[in-house]
């Protein structure tokens, strides 16, 4: 396998970390290439919730004792590693949610309800994943605003020529927008459409979740006005995700949940709120999957983001190359410079569920299905595609054996 950059990462010592690797599948060895859809947790994050968990744990914020004092340090300690890790200004902006799905809702809902009106525009884009596109399509039809998505071509690429058409349709307030995509693994040039959009004065609002997990994320630098992520495709336990937001957006902005933690104070005539981050985050939050948040970015900072692109990299150019031995499978979406380690594709005649079924004979997982992206699909023109996904602990023998799987598939179906 080519080596395209001097920072190597060592998978195949890392892959010790992870222990449901070991395991088999249907009694194979398990290939897995499914990360894009969730990631396999390392023991450090495992260590790490359970060690809060038997030494930290009481509620936060609320319990006036040691143990609700190390298990409130634990997750603000939590909130200021994922600062660090976004290179945001300030913890304020960090708000804890139980995943990008909720994170990318409290935007469209608490800002959208409040900003958005006839005459405008909320603009999306014909890649995004689902929690992306029908927050905003609803609460566009809840205040009269209009819909409208940047189309995509052929290849899964956005067509930027059309964003100035889409201005002369309306006042653009919003651009959502995918990082990277999580059905192609197009990588968006999210710098530049942020730009756009203040050109307009609009905010854009960022899915991270596919780009979070493997390459390192600048909020400064981007942009943008939100970015949402979730944790379990970045080696983090499930139930926790996080909302970036400018705090001077955060501060004008109703509140989304409304409960215990979110108050200053509650009277019969009258609630304030609290301070950010915790005027967004009601109710007892998931603090001891923000601990296990932190321990899988410290994790993946020790592997050295640059290292992981690296890798997902040549492991992408492996598999792009060896797909080319199979003339029955097309492969979709950009070439490898502008694409993360996703590969989707078809075999001519198949199923896509029957060629994840067979591969999974094998021991092999991938997904097959609309991946949350049917207006992407719609423009394919498929109802579905085979995916394969990698992440820092892919081996390329793992890839050898997809290929071997799809060998099979063509001729179990010639
Ligand atoms: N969005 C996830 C995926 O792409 C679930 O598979």
């Amino acid at each position: 396998m080519a080596v395209s950059s001097g920072v190597k990462l060592d998978a195949r010592a890392l892959r010790a970390d992870f222990p449901i690797l070991a395991r088999p599948m249907g009694g194979k060895p398990l290939a897995y290439l499914d990360s894009s859809n969730s990631s396999q947790k390392p023991r450090q994050v495992m260590d790490a919730e359970r060690e809060y968990y038997e030494t930290s744990y009481a509620n936060v914020h609320r319990a006036l004792y040691e143990l609700g004092e190390k298990a409130t340090a634990g997750y603000e300690g939590a909130r200021e590693t994922v600062r660090a890790f976004l290179n945001a200004e300030t913890t304020r902006e960090i708000v804890f949610t139980r995943g990008a799905t909720e994170a990318l809702n409290l935007v469209a809902y608490a800002w959208g309800l409040d900003n958005l009106g006839p005459g405008d525009l909320v603009v999306a884009t014909e890649l995004e994943h689902h929690s992306n596109f029908v927050p905003w399509q609803f609460i566009a039809g809840r205040t009269g605003a209009e819909f409208a998505v940047v189309p995509a071509n052929e290849h899964g690429e956005l067509e930027l020529e059309a964003l100035d058409e889409l201005a002369a349709r309306g006042t653009v307030k919003v651009v959502a927008v995918g990082y990277v995509n999580n059905s192609l693994g197009t990588v968006n040039p999210v710098e530049r459409i942020a730009g756009w959009a203040r050109e307009q004065g609009a905010i854009t609002v960022v899915d991270a979740c596919q780009a979070a997990p493997h390459r390192r994320i600048d909020v400064q630098a981007l942009g943008a006005d939100f970015v949402a992520f979730t944790g379990h495709k970045m080696c983090a336990p499930t139930g926790i995700g996080v909302l970036w937001g400018r705090r001077e957006l955060f501060e004008r902005m109703s509140p989304f949940g409304l409960g215990g933690d979110m108050i200053r104070s509650v009277s019969v005539e009258k609630t304030t709120w609290n301070e950010l981050p915790q005027k967004f985050e009601a109710g007892t939050p998931p603090f001891a999957q923000a601990v296990g948040l932190a321990a899988a970015i410290d994790y993946l900072e020790a592997a050295g983001f640059e290292a992981i692109e690296a890798h997902e990299r040549d492991l992408l150019e492996y598999t792009l190359g060896r797909l080319g031995e199979l003339p029955q499978v097309k492969v979709w979406g950009p070439p490898a410079e502008r694409r993360g380690g996703i590969v989707s594709f078809d075999v001519a005649g198949v199923h896509p569920h029957d060629v994840a079924q067979i591969l999974a004979y094998d021991g092999v997982a991938v997904r097959a299905g609309h991946h949350c992206t049917q207006p992407l699909m719609t423009r394919l023109g498929v109802p579905a595609t085979t995916r394969a996904s990698f992440y820092l602990y892919t081996l390329p023998e793992e890839i050898d054996r997809f290929v071997e799987g799809l060998h099979r598939v063509t001729k179990t179906f010639a």
